[in-house]
Order: structure tokens, then sequence, then C-alpha cells
């Protein structure tokens, strides 16, 4: 599968044997997107398949985790008390390291602020066999197009540009800690039937046009939710012409319209980059089942489109928003009716998205170009390469030389301003200021925290020609630069080699592989730490019903993942749950008062924080409960907003209706997601009454009673909830967590 693992192959037969089985069942075409899933099926025989609406339980072939997901999801992962994981896993160290004067130092900087977080992340995956990529080898999505991904094969990654590995035909999905850990620990994956997007490409690009401008295209097509529940699929004659990594650009973006995932058939552009990347074997192998990695004859889409290549222009999307998709020819006049600030302050081009050695090479070629005529860049500008390979390869090769030329700053290899790790100095907070990126996001304040800094994402092409220009309005198409000597000049097409010519040089050894002998290994986390915890597991359920007790909050309105588990200041305790647990709540609106973070004790009548009352009663012994309104949860799959309440000693989060997987995540846990039968029922229950549940009555398809004893003395009454535990989910409440459940089977 890789060159960095022994025993772990790519299991292309029983890939297509299972689709086999799944094609006699549903005898219709098939879309690829549709191939790469129901091959990795876990019950490709019994399993219920409907695009968009049956849940699919599937058997990843991967799972990658980037530094700062990581941490929770390895720690949950010891509780589990295996010795090794059950899924081939890596880590990636990218996400901490903060760009402030260079590459070189900013990392060792980020290593010394970090420490006992790379420390903890290095033991744990040598302790439970995980490959660790240390800081500075590279940004997660690079380092698993080089190393990790392949045609056919499904990867779930704690990132939101996982997608990136369709560049490579794999079906690579963006998804929470909570299902990472599931997957490391041999449950399988739940995933929703996604529909599916055909997006098909004719033609062939040309001149400034770059496979960036066909993401920003598609963005403006369907728009920031236009992929929700759905993978895209790109095919079509024109996928022939685009080089491997271009192809990953586009799929890395699908992430900003909402796509599950994105994918390209596999073609010889993927066989090329395998054979680069010193995975030769890997492409030959895969052209032997090039009949499965590729949609079949007729296959259909929920949704169609096509874009002819021949007249793509390229793009400039933004600002705030990436699928404000604006084309060259427009964008003068779009910048002029919008007011947006047209001096250009700065370029920066990399990040996982646009960091190829193909997008370095073309760059390079805009900047010699300038040169060549006296011009450097205008405004401040930054290059951010994707790995240490591609870091290493350019600098033999001379573009990173032209960069610095040209004026440029070289960053780490990492996200650094991409999730606003920038340390930015040359405009003032609250200043209205443009910045012109090759990236992926662009909502406001993400790469700086200004909220006034207009961010437009487009190619690194065009990154490049208004970097020199210092302007929004230069479009390299139709429009000339002065030289030093005040003479008019055009600036050529951008041209540059889509791999290396002389091959990738690896650069410095970045990979730590897991020891052989484990062993003797000890995880690193210091017992005083306030970044990291080791998990204690969670208590098993007392087998009693839960009498007279509080409600801790009646929460009303609105209550998503981020009023569950803030993020911000609060990401920096990621892995230490006590401490994490401080913001549990507190930004959800309580019913009694209409105020944030402001809840009655029930046992002392005192007004306090809601994580400072929880504790209270923690202390005391007394579990609680939580009132909740219309899809609880909604936002993210964090699964800190399901910790934190089973860490403070909630017992139950009772509510109209839950956000899925935040009610799966509560189930995890060990707590009881319920939801009120009649929902009529939530506004007669007041925050101040106290409950009785009946816990025993718990089972397979059955309602559970809640008694309620008002608080102003008037009768009890009897409430009906719903819950939808299965068998299985059953044992992990009984057990007190799905991970203790696993701890107990790998015990016996
Ligand atoms: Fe990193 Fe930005 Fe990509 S945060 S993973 S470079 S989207």
């Amino acid at each position: 599968m890789t060159n960095w693992e022994k025993g772990h192959y790519i299991n292309y037969k029983k890939m297509s044997e299972n689709l086999d089985i799944v094609r006699g069942r549903l005898n219709r075409p098939l879309t690829y997107a549709e191939k790469i899933l129901y091959s990795h099926l876990d019950d490709p025989h019994g399993q219920e398949i409907e695009r968009g609406k049956s849940y699919l339980k599937l058997r990843p072939d991967r799972v990658a985790c980037q530094d700062a997901t990581a941490q929770m999801a390895i720690l949950q992962f010891m509780s589990a008390g295996m010795p090794s994981v059950a899924t081939p896993t890596t880590v990636h160290c990218d996400h901490l390291i903060e760009a402030q004067i260079g590459g070189a130092k900013d990392l060792a900087r980020a290593k010394d602020i970090n420490k006992e977080v790379y420390d903890f992340l290095s033991t744990s995956c040598a302790k439970y066999n995980i490959g660790f990529w240390k800081p500075g080898s590279g940004i997660i999505h690079q380092i698993i197009l080089e190393n990790y991904a392949f045609p056919g094969g499904l990867l779930i990654g704690t990132d939101s540009h996982t997608p990136n590995g369709g560049g490579l035909g794999m079906a690579a999905i963006g998804v929470g800690g909570a299902d990472a850990v599931d997957v490391m620990a041999n449950l399988p994956w739940e995933l929703k039937a996604p529909k599916v997007i055909g997006i098909k490409l004719t033609g062939k690009m040309s001149g400034w046009t770059s496979p960036k401008d066909i993401i920003l295209k598609v963005a403006g097509i369907l728009t920031v939710k236009g992929g929700t529940g759905a993978i895209v699929e790109y095919h079509g004659p024109g996928t022939e012409n685009l080089s491997c990594t271009g192809m990953g650009t586009i799929c890395n973006m699908g992430a900003e319209i909402g796509a599950t995932t994105s994918v390209f058939p596999f073609n010889d552009r993927m066989y090329d980059y395998l054979a680069a990347t010193k995975r030769q074997h890997i492409g030959d192998f895969a052209r032997e089942y090039q009949k499965d990695l590729k949609e079949d004859e007729g296959a259909e889409y929920d949704e169609f489109h096509e874009i002819d290549l021949n007249t793509l222009e390229p793009y400039v999307n933004g600002p705030f928003t990436p699928d404000l998709a604006t084309p060259i020819s427009k964008f003068k006049e779009a910048v002029k009716e919008h007011k947006w600030p047209e001096e250009v302050k700065v370029g920066l081009i990399g990040s996982c998205t646009n960091s190829s050695y193909e997008d370095m090479s073309r760059a390079a070629s805009i900047a010699e170009d300038a040169m060549a005529h006296g011009l450097k860049a205008k405004a401040v500008f930054t290059v951010t390469p994707g790995s240490e390979q591609i870091r290493a390869t350019i600098a033999r090769d001379g573009q990173l030389e032209t960069f610095e030329r040209f004026g440029g700053m070289v960053l780490a290899n990492a996200c650094g301003p991409c999730i606003g790790q920038w340390d930015r100095k040359d405009v003032k907070k609250g200043e209205p200021n443009t910045i012109v990126s090759s990236y992926n996001r662009n909502f406001t304040g993400r790469n700086d925290a200004n909220p006034a800094t207009h961010a437009f994402v487009t190619s690194p092409d065009m990154v490049l020609a208004m970097t020199i220009a210092g302007t929004l309005n230069f479009n390299p198409l139709t429009d000339t630069l002065k030289d030093s000597n005040g003479k008019e000049f055009k600036l050529k097409e951008p041209t540059g080699d889509g791999l290396p010519r002389n091959g990738y040089d690896p650069g410095e050894d970045t990979y730590q592989a897991p020891p052989e002998d484990r062993s003797q290994v000890s995880v690193a986390v210091s017992p005083s730490s306030d970044r990291l915890q080791i998990l204690e597991p969670f208590k098993p359920w007392d087998g009693k019903d839960a009498l007279d007790i509080p409600i801790l909050i009646k929460a009303q309105g609105k209550t998503t993942t981020d009023h569950i588990s803030m993020a911000g200041p609060w990401l920096k305790y990621r892995g230490h749950l006590d401490n994490i647990s401080n913001n549990m709540l507190i930004g959800a609106t309580n019913a009694a008062n209409g105020e944030a973070n402001k809840v009655k004790n029930a046992t002392t009548g005192e007004w306090d924080a809601v994580p400072a009352t929880a504790r209270d009663y923690k202390k005391k012994g007394i579990p609680w409960v939580v009132i909740g309104d219309w899809n609880y949860g909604e936002g993210s799959s964090r699964e800190h907003a399901a910790l934190e309440p089973r860490h403070l000693g909630g017992l139950a989060i009772i509510v109209r209706s839950f956000a899925r997987i935040h009610e799966t995540n509560l189930k995890k846990q060990g707590m009881l997601p319920l939801t009120f039968h009649d929902p009529a029922d939530y506004d007669k229950i007041q925050p101040y009454d106290k409950v009785d549940l009946m816990c025993t009555e718990l089972a397979v398809g059955k309602p559970i009673t809640m008694k309620v004893h008002p608080a102003d003395g008037s009768e009890a009454y009897d409430v009906k909830l719903d819950q939808t535990f299965n068998e299985s989910q059953l044992e992990w409440f009984h057990n007190g967590s799905a991970l203790n459940t696993m701890a107990k089977k790998a015990a016996s």
C-alpha cells in the first residue's frame, strides 16, 4: 500500500469481488464513487444501498490525522486498551507551526512551544504502530498524495481537505476524531450513502488557465452548500490532460462546496505520478483492475454539469467566501462595483491546495519573466511548500532561489497562514486591505484574524501576476506592465513541468516509523501538563434508574457543537479533557433567564457558570440531564461536545431532535441521547423541575419514561422519550462507552 510500511497490501481482488456482489444486487451501471464505496462495504451481501438514504457501514483502507485533531483521537484510542491500531494510520504535524519570520526559524520555535504535544504524538504513534510525520515534513494532504493515496482506495482523515487524495483516484473523506477512533479500533465506519454529482470535463486548458480554475468555477456553480451529502465525480476526456497534482487541487477544494469528497477516475497521469513517487508497482497493479477504477458506461448521476476546458478562463473567488466566483475578464468591473481595496498587500502561494512541483514551476516562470524586465514582487510575497519533498526539489531545481530573488519569503512546510498561524505585521487589525492566495478558504479573518482583510483565492499563476502588479486591477491576459525602463510589456504565459525531470528529492528524513518491538515504548504525558491528559475510562452504568435528578440547563433555540464546546482559544486544550470541559455549554442560551453560561444550582440555589455547576453536581455524586431544542448538536462532528458532558457527570441529553452525528457521538461516550416523543413536552418542562429517568426500561426500539417533578409542587407527570439505540450501542451504554466495550472485547 505504501513504501513506508511492511505488511499492508492493496486488495483489488477483494474489492472487485465485493463489487460483483453489489452489482449483482443493484443490477445497474455504477459511478466510480459508488464503486469505491461499495467495494469497501463491511457486508456487501446484506447492506441496504440507496443513494442519499441508507447508512453504509464501510471498512476504510487507511486513517490519517493532523496534529490538532490527533491528540484526542489517540487519547481515546488508548483507552480502548488495544496494543496497536487495527487500520493503517498516520499522524502529520502541520497545523501548529506559526509563520513569523521564515521556514527554519518558525519551525524551531514551533518545536519548542509545542514540545509536549509533539512528544506525546511521537511516543503514542510509536507505541500503537502509527506512522509519525514530524513537524517540518509537510502538510497532511500533500504527504498522503505523495506516499499513501492509491486508485480505488478509501481513506478517512481528520481534516476537511482530506479529499485532496481524489487526485490519485482515492475516495479520501474528512471526518471527526470520533470516526477516526472507530476505524483505528476496528469498528466499521458509517456514512450516509452519498449522492453523486457528475462533472464532465471536455477540451484542454491552455495559457493562464490552470486546474484551480476548474474548482473555482465549480464553486461558483454549486455554491458553498451545493455539494452537501454528495461526492463530486469528474470524468470525460478533459480529465486526461490534467496532472495528478492538478486533480488533487480540484478535489481538495471540493471541501469548499460541502462535498463529502471528490474523485477522478484512474488515468495515465496518475500512473505517471505514482511512478515519479516510487510507486510504479501500484500503478501497474491498478492497470490490471482499470475497469473497476472508473465509472461504468451509462452510470447515472444525481446532478450533472459539463465544463469545456478550451474556453475556461482564470477565476478569482472571494472575498469572504470561496463561491463568489468571478472570471478574470469581469474581475476589474467587480472590484470597482464592490469597492474592494484594489491594492494587493500580500500574495501567498502554496498550502495543501496548490504546492505541487507544477504549481511552483509555473509560478517561478512568471517571477523569472518579471525579473527579466527588472520587476520584483510589489506586494509582500510568501511561499508555503506543501512538503519537505517539494521544498527540497524546488531548492535543487532553482525555483526556491527564484522566489527569494523575486522578494519572497519561504515559510515552513506547514499550514501557516492558511489556518491563521500567521503573525502578520504589515497592516493593523481592522484596516481594510486585500490579500490574494492560492489557498482554498477565505472566510472572514481566517488567515490573519483581521475581519477587514479581503482574502481572494485563485491559482498560483494569478497570485504571481497580481503580486507583480500590486493591484487587483490587473489581467495578465490583456494588460501590460511597465518594465524598469518604463517600456510596456506583457507577461508571458506560465510554463512548468508537471513532474520534476530529475525526479523528486526527498529532502530531510522527517518520518518516524513505529519500531518493531513496541512493548518498551512509554507514552509521554506529563501529569502536570495543561494541554494533555490521559483519559480515564468512564464508569459503567450502575444498572439503576436515576431518581430525582436536576436539569443542568434547559437550552433554548440553536445549540450547535460550537455552543456545546466552543473553539477559538479552547483549541489549545483539545488534548486535555478536564481543561477543555470548562467550555461545556457556555454558549448555550438558558431558557430560564435568556442568558448564556448562567444557571441555577439545584442544590445550593446559587447562580453559576454551566461547567462549574456540573462539576458541583459531579462532586456530590448527582447525575444530571440537559433539555434541548431542535437539531441539538448540529455543526460539526467535534467529539469534545459529547466527551465533556460525560466527563462532568451528565447522564442524558433530552431534546426535540438531534443532529445525527452528535447523537451517535453521545452514545459512543456512554450517554443517553433521548428525544421527546411529543415535541410539545419541551415547553411543558421547566428549568428547575427534577426528573426520574427510567434507565432500566432501555431496550432496542422501546421508548423510556421520564417522570417530571415540577418545581412549583404541582403533580408529577410522565413524559415519553424515544431513543435509537441498537443492540451494540446498548452495550456501549452498559459498559460506560464504546471504547470500554472495545477494551472489554480486547481483554476477553
Ligand atoms: Fe492546512 Fe490549510 Fe490545508 S490549514 S491542511 S493548508 S487547508
